[in-house]
């Protein structure tokens, strides 16, 4: 089971500009910035508190990211909950009878293993588990 929220996915159409929007509006800190082709995405970690918000754009419109852009426009892209085992988190969530669309981990942007459940498992929102 999640031990929380680990942070929360914003779809951006800038990733610069919102970054600055961020710093200057929350006192955002930028704490990992990475770019993955295969997602056709950029993604920027950043720092509020203890907590996080991760800034993405993408670099494609027919990207995962993209397509979202396209259908509902910038605003909240999923949750991410942190689980401490996520080969666990994965049976349970298969147990509890969630649509998984990674079946088995993946390696995010931030190096850690993660894996995503569909959004009509959760209220219309795109959830990720991340081990942390
Ligand atoms: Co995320």
């Amino acid at each position: 089971m999640p031990t929380g929220i680990h942070h929360i996915g914003v779809a951006v159409a800038d990733l610069d500009e919102s970054i600055r929007h961020y710093r200057n509006a929350l006192g955002a800190q930028l704490v990992h910035r990475a770019v993955s082709d295969s997602e056709g995405l950029e993604a920027a970690l950043l720092r509020i508190g203890t907590d996080e918000i991760e800034l993405m754009s993408a670099l494609r419109d027919d990207s995962p990211v993209g397509k979202f852009m396209a259908k509902r426009g910038p605003g909240l892209h999923h949750v991410a909950y942190g689980v401490k085992d996520i080969d666990l988190a994965l049976a349970e969530a298969r147990a509890a009878g969630l649509e998984l669309i990674d079946a088995k981990p993946r390696i995010g942007l931030n190096g850690r293993r993660i894996a995503f459940v569909h959004p009509k498992s959760m209220g219309g929102v795109l959830t990720e588990l991340v081990e942390a």
